[in-house]
């Protein structure tokens, strides 16, 4: 028997797009889309076509465009904007629309002002009203982590019954330990029936989101709701790329497999953080500009020797190069590394001055780059030309 598959819900066009500061053309998110369909993900969430013309937009030419990935589009519990999701992804030929609606005892008092037995039979109504227009339809209860448990059972049947077949259960806030989140999801997952998923969201407010997702994953769960880079509401979402490298890297321990082409993944993330504006920090995993880069001359020496000493991963099977960094705490033998690849030929006596000019020169700042080694050598070549003509 195969193993089982994690589809990969991807909301950097959605949730990604709710990141304070960011407002993406239409034109840019069909770049994005077009990028995600090659990373290989299952779903593509291109927006929340009420709240705005241009998200209607983005919707509509993602679903004529896309034909490898599934394309999604979110509604709350409103008649409105189940039409308009709907409207908006006629174009798409595998449409999945998303539905939603807030669970917790505060959402609901305080947001919405609906009693729960409303919240009950809203989703009753427009998962059903959603399932008259498409096939595919996800239910999601907003907040699930803080909702009351046995509500929350409650609403689950409802949309099940109603005729939902994907159960997301967000911790919205980002408040869940994992293993009460890894419970939530166990015990709705032993309550609905074979053939439903159980699908994870998590935000990063307690920088969990990652480890969480896994949780629910570990728990049963069989969609990941994610974004690249992170990014999202507030603190942002669980993170593309970690959670994908986490299930392909640890297959020993998942047993799980995805349908992502992670050589994409790099591609993807400097996409979405140019068109976002949104810079990825450099000592983000998977993806970050330090991810494969090693400065100090004990994990060069090693690297050097042997990269499964400080490397885990490949990173060229990520997109990514392994960088040996020259700056004022690296050895000699990844400067003899980096003389070698750009082909400078050298003597012992030029090593020893290089690494003096490098150690002065990286001291007041990162790192050096090819163009100012090219000038330390030329100066270091100068001086011991110079030396020999005077002795
Ligand atoms: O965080 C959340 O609860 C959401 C839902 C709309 C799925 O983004
Ligand atoms: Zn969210």
């Amino acid at each position: 028997m195969g193993s089982e598959i994690v589809h990969i819900f991807d909301t950097t066009l959605r949730d990604g797009e709710q990141s304070p500061g960011v407002a993406l053309t239409v034109a840019e998110k069909l770049a994005i889309a077009h990028q995600l369909n090659r990373l290989g993900v299952d779903f593509i969430e291109a927006g929340f076509p009420i709240s705005s013309a241009s998200d209607f937009e983005a919707v509509q030419e993602i679903g004529r465009q896309i034909d490898g990935s599934h394309v999604a589009a979110l509604a709350r519990c409103e008649a409105a904007d189940v039409e308009a999701a709907a409207r908006a992804l006629e174009t798409s030929s595998n449409p999945r629309l998303h539905v939603f609606i807030a669970t917790s005892a505060v959402h609901m008092r305080a947001k919405l002002n609906l009693s729960p037995v409303e919240v009950l039979r809203r989703v009753d109504q427009f998962v059903r009203e959603a399932r008259q227009h498409v096939e595919d339809v996800e239910f999601s209860a907003e907040d699930a982590t803080r909702s009351d448990p046995a509500f929350l059972a409650e609403v689950v049947d409802a949309a099940v019954g109603a005729g939902a077949q994907t159960i997301n259960l967000p911790d919205t806030v980002g408040y869940a330990m994992s293993n009460e989140y890894a419970a939530l999801i166990a015990a709705i997952r032993r309550r609905v029936p074979d053939g439903i998923t159980i699908s994870v969201h998590c935000h990063d407010d307690l920088g969990l989101a990652v480890a969480n997702s896994l949780a629910g994953i570990e728990a049963g769960a069989r969609q990941v709701e994610v974004a690249v880079n992170g990014i999202g509401e507030r603190a942002g979402n669980a993170a593309l790329e970690e959670v994908a490298v986490a299930l392909s890297a640890r297959f020993d321990h998942w047993g799980l497999q995805h349908g992502l082409r992670l050589e994409e993944i790099y591609e993807t993330s400097q996409l979405v953080s140019r068109l976002t504006g949104m810079a990825v920090q450099a000592n983000k995993a998977i993806v970050g500009k330090n991810a494969f880069r090693h400065e100090s001359g004990i994990h060069q020496d090693g690297m050097l020797k042997d990269p499964r000493t400080y490397e885990f991963l490949d990173a060229s099977s990520l997109g990514q190069g392994s960088h040996l960094v020259l700056g004022k705490h690296s050895g000699r033998h990844a400067l003899r590394e980096r003389l070698e690849r750009l082909g400078i030929a050298y003597s012992a006596d030029d090593l020893r001055h290089m690494q003096r000019h490098i150690k002065a020169v990286a001291e007041g700042k990162n790192s050096i780059d090819d163009q100012e080694l090219y000038g330390i050598w030329e100066q270091v070549s100068r001086e011991t030309a110079g030396g020999r003509h005077g002795s």
